[in-house]
């Protein structure tokens, strides 16, 4: 056991299974990255039946091949919902580690609809990759341990700060089974993770894409009585009019939110939107609705986002005083499917400026690898960042792939074998860049020259990256 090894905590748990790596069982030596990712998408992880333990084990015998990768399979449920946890030990255990993330799971694909395959991970004569999870994450996954076994194989190197990285069931059904249980467990807590990097979204132009936010949505039903009356009579304080009421005011609402992003004054996904997703009335009859009698009971449901910057008291308040207000004799139910706030009472976003040295390091990672930014976004929806933010750990979702469709949950998802070979190929050939890195030595600044690819500078300058101040700590 070398000196890294011990340096670990050794998880004690029974549904732990912990194995320790020197043992090379290769793959067969005809395997490319392109092969290896292939095979990682020919094993449906769909929901609603995703075999996760082949997958453990397909990613498993890849770990094996870095010799120093400490491999460990957690159970937080199941026997059929495992984690896998592979850890990259840094010479400096006190550092905070950096934990880089993506998930197993996939959402189902209605193969009639596709060109190919979904599970056949088809490779085109114009090096597209048809599959499943393609983009939507298992690029990603593949893409990490593909960096980190040239780094070690090729480079001898070995880092400063312990690099983890994890692969995690369920995400795509809210993760509630996955990142949001292993977040609360001990385990977790030794990782001592200090920055995450998770996934993110393709690109249509050259530059790439970094999401420091989700929006957090909720589930808001608004119901109305009134006094039921014949389908002739006009009278007040109907349930239908009462609901009709609450409708324009929410309309009013999102008209606004609408009009900001259509005037080009926020993002989609800056704004709080709010759209309409059922409505519940009328007495049926065995041909549809009684057509002669006014309802005395209404409902209707409204799908709400709100970025982080949103102020949720606020936005209760006004559900229950303009959009179902009790004098009207309306109620509501809100179903906070996620906080707006971490656990420090802090909006629940990475900060994107110099006082975050994390961020430093990433926009420095990209550039050094010829890489360009596009300012940073908040996620339309949300993904398993959000439980790692909640912590107050900053995490960034960033997938390498640009010049790409956006095709995650699409028929014939797909990605080009050179988009994502130019995360992780190796480019020692290319031209020295004259990137120049802050805090690391002339040395370090040559060697990320050579590793111009985006997951392997990234990669290497978080592990060397030595904190400046408590803030990371
Ligand atoms: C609310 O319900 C009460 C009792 O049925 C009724 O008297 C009143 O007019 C209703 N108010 C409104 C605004 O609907
Ligand atoms: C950096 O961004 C955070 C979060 O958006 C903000 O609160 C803070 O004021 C910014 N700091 C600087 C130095 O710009
Ligand atoms: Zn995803």
């Amino acid at each position: 056991m070398s000196k890294h090894h011990r340096c670990l905590p050794l998880f004690a748990a029974v549904n732990l299974l912990l194995i320790l790596q020197p043992s090379a069982i290769g793959l067969p030596p005809t395997t490319t990255p392109i092969t290896r990712f292939q095979n990682y998408l020919r094993i449906n992880t769909a929901h609603p039946n995703p075999d996760y333990n082949t997958a453990v084990e397909y990613l498993t015998s890849f770990a094996r091949t870095i010799p120093t990768l400490l491999i460990q399979t957690l159970y937080f449920t199941t026997p059929d919902k495992p984690l896998l946890l592979l850890t990259w030990p840094g010479s400096n255990p006190s550092l905070p580690s950096v934990l880089l993330n993506s998930h197993l799971d996939s959402v189902p694909a209605e193969s009639s609809k596709w060109l190919h395959d979904p599970f056949e991970a088809h490779l085109s004569p114009d090096g597209k990759i048809y599959a499943r999870g393609a983009q939507d994450d298992k690029c990603i996954g593949m893409q990490y341990l593909e960096a980190i076994k040239e780094l070690e194989i090729n480079f001898h190197y070995s880092p400063t700060r312990t690099v983890h990285i994890c692969y995690v069931p369920e995400e795509e059904v809210g993760g509630f089974d996955g990142m949001a249980r292993f977040v609360e467990s001990e385990e977790f807590k030794k990782l001592k993770v200090g920055f995450v990097l998770d996934e993110g979204q393709a690109s249509t132009t050259e530059e790439f894409r970094t999401f420091y936010a989700d929006r957090s949505p909720w589930h808001v039903v608004i119901k109305a009585t009134g006094v039921p009356g014949h389908g002739s009579r006009m009278y007040d304080n109907s349930a239908m009019e009462n609901m009709m009421k609450s409708i324009e005011v929410i309309t009013k609402f999102r008209e606004n939110q609408f009009d900001l992003v259509k005037a080009g004054l926020a993002d989609p996904s800056e704004v709080i939107s709010v759209n309409p997703v059922f409505l519940k009335a009328g007495i049926p009859s065995p041909t549809g609705f009684v057509m002669n009698m006014q309802p005395s009971e209404v409902e209707a449901g409204f799908d709400i986002r709100q970025p982080p910057t949103a102020d949720p008291d606020l936005m209760r308040k006004k559900i229950a005083e303009e959009w179902a207000p009790e004098w009207r004799n309306m109620t509501c139910e809100i179903t906070e499917k996620g906080t707006l706030k971490d656990f420090m009472g802090r909006p629940l976003m990475t900060a994107t400026n110099d006082s975050n040295p994390w961020w430093s390091i990433f926009k420095q990672a990209v550039e050094a690898a010829g890489g360009k930014l596009a300012k940073p976004e908040i996620l339309t929806s949300t993904t398993d960042a959000r439980f790692m933010r909640r912590m107050g750990i900053p995490t960034f979702g960033f997938s390498p792939m640009k010049n790409t469709p956006i095709l995650l949950h699409d028929h014939n998802e797909h990605l080009k074998d050179s988009v994502y070979l130019e995360g992780i190929q190796n480019r020692a050939q290319l031209k020295h860049r004259s990137a120049h890195f802050q805090r690391s030595n002339k040395d370090s600044s040559l060697l990320c020259a050579k590793f111009s690819s985006l997951l392997w500078t990234c990669t290497w300058l978080y592990q060397n990256f030595l904190p400046n101040s408590n803030q990371l700590l």
